[in-house]
C-alpha cells in the first residue's frame, strides 16, 4: 500500500485550456461548470489497500455498467475551497475536517477509510497544479473529493473496489448573481434523514433524495428547501445543502445540534467558535418550526441564514410554507448574519488574523 510519501505519479496534460480561455471563463464562473484541467485518481482494492495515485488530464471515467455505485449507490463526497489571500498566497480552510468528515462517511458507507493525510496530499497536489484555475477577487477554486464502488457485482454486499478521484471547479456565489439573500421553502411532505440513516454522512443518496422537495422549492420560488425531523416533523434540521442559524434579539445564536440526522458542517462549526469568540452565546439545541414562528410574531428571532462552503454565510430573507411566507427580521440580509460572513470570509482570505489556525498554506 502507498500512502503518499512517494507522491503521485504525474500523467502531462496534452493540452491544458489555453490562458485566454481560462481567464474568460473563470472571470464569471457561476457555481460548478467551470471545470480545471487536471484530477486526482486512486484506486483501493482489498488485497492491494490504496495505489495507483495519478494527477493527470482531468478526463471520463472508464466503468464497468455492473459497477456497484451504479446500482446501490455506493458514493461519498467532500466540498472544499481553496483561496487566494490578498497577499497571493494559497489557501485550504480546515481540510483536515473535510478528511476526518471523508472517513466518517466511508465508515457509515461501509467503504474503505482513505488515511486523512492522503485526502489531504491529494487536495494539495490538485490544487497546486491548477492554481491558475483560483478566480481573482471573490471567487475560489472549489474541490470535490469523492469515492465510489467501482467492483462489477450486482450482489448486495460492500464493493471490493473503489475509486477515489478530485476535481474542482473554479466558483463564484452558490445562488446565481450572488443574491443578498434567500428563500426558503419548508417541506411539509418530504424529510432528509431519520435516526440511524445517513443524514450525517456526505453521500450522494442524501441529496438524490433531497431533489424532489428541492424542485419543490423552486417551483414555489425558492432557492432552498428546509427539513423538519422526521419523527415528529417539529424541529428544524438544516437545508438540503447547508446547516441553519438563527439569530436573536439579545444576540445570542442557535443551531440545531448534531445527532445523526444532519451533516456535521465545518462552516457551522467554524461559525460557532467565531461566535463564542466574540462573546456571543451559541445554543446547539434543538428549535422547534412552531416557535421559530412565535418567534419571528413575537420579534425576538431577528436574522436567519444558511451556512456551508458553497452558501458561505446566505442571510435568510423570508421563510415560505403552505400556510403562505414568514419574513424574517424586515426581510434583508441581518447585521450578525453579515458581520459574521465579513469575519469569516477575511479569516479565508488572509484579511483577518487566523486565530484558530485554520488556515492550511500551499
Ligand atoms: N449540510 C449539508 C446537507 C451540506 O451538503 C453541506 C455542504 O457541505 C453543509 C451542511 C455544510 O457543510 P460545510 O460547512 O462543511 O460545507
Ligand atoms: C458544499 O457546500 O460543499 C456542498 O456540498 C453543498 C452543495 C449544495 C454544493
Amino acid at each position: 500500500t502507498n500512502h503518499g510519501s512517494q507522491g503521485f505519479r504525474k500523467v502531462a496534460h496534452p493540452s491544458p485550456m489555453p490562458d485566454p480561455e481560462r481567464i474568460e471563463l473563470i472571470r464569471n464562473p457561476g457555481f460548478g461548470r467551470a471545470f480545471s484541467d487536471h484530477m486526482v485518481t486512486i484506486t483501493w482494492t482489498a488485497d492491494r489497500g490504496w495505489h495507483e495515485m495519478t494527477i493527470g488530464p482531468r478526463g471520463p471515467l472508464s466503468l464497468s455498467p455492473a459497477a456497484a455505485v451504479l446500482h446501490y449507490a455506493q458514493e461519498i463526497f467532500e466540498g472544499l475551497k481553496a483561496y487566494r489571500t490578498s497577499s497571493g498566497e494559497i489557501t485550504l480552510f480546515r481540510p483536515d475536517m473535510n478528511a476526518r468528515r471523508f472517513a466518517l462517511s466511508a465508515e457509515r458507507l461501509a467503504m474503505p477509510a482513505l488515511p486523512d493525510n492522503l485526502f489531504i496530499e491529494s487536495v494539495e497536489a490538485l490544487t497546486s497544479i491548477d492554481r491558475a484555475w483560483i478566480p481573482d477577487g471573490e471567487g475560489s477554486l472549489y474541490l470535490r473529493p469523492f469515492m465510489i464502488a467501482t467492483e462489477p457485482f450486482l450482489g448486495v454486499r460492500p464493493a471490493a473496489e473503489y475509486l477515489y478521484v478530485v476535481i474542482a471547479s473554479a466558483v463564484g456565489p452558490y445562488f446565481s448573481g450572488g443574491k443578498s439573500t434567500i428563500t426558503v421553502w419548508v417541506s411539509e411532505d418530504y424529510t432528509r434523514a431519520a435516526k440511524g440513516g445517513t443524514g450525517a454522512a456526505k453521500c450522494g443518496g442524501n441529496y438524490a433524495a433531497s431533489l424532489t422537495a428541492q424542485a419543490v422549492a423552486s417551483a414555489e420560488g425558492c432557492d432552498q428547501v428546509l427539513f423538519l425531523d422526521s419523527a415528529e416533523h417539529r424541529w428544524i434540521e438544516e437545508l438540503g445543502g447547508m446547516n441553519i442559524f438563527l439569530v436573536f434579539e439579545d444576540g445570542s445564536l442557535q443551531t440545531p445540534p448534531i445527532g445523526g440526522t444532519i451533516l456535521p458542517g465545518i462552516t457551522r462549526d467554524s461559525l460557532i467558535r467565531l461566535a463564542r469568540e466574540e462573546g456571543r452565546v451559541v445554543r446547539e439545541e434543538p428549535y422547534a418550526f412552531d416557535q421559530l414562528k412565535a418567534d419571528v410574531a413575537s420579534g425576538r428571532l431577528r436574522e436567519a441564514f444558511a451556512c456551508g462552503t458553497a452558501a458561505v454565510i446566505s442571510p435568510i430573507g423570508k421563510l415560505k410554507t403552505t400556510d403562505g411566507p414568514i419574513v424574517i427580521g424586515d426581510g434583508n440580509a441581518g447585521e450578525v448574519s453579515l458581520a459574521l460572513k465579513r469575519k469569516l470570509v477575511g479569516i479565508q482570505r488572509g484579511d483577518v488574523p487566523d486565530s484558530f489556525g485554520w488556515l492550511h498554506k500551499i
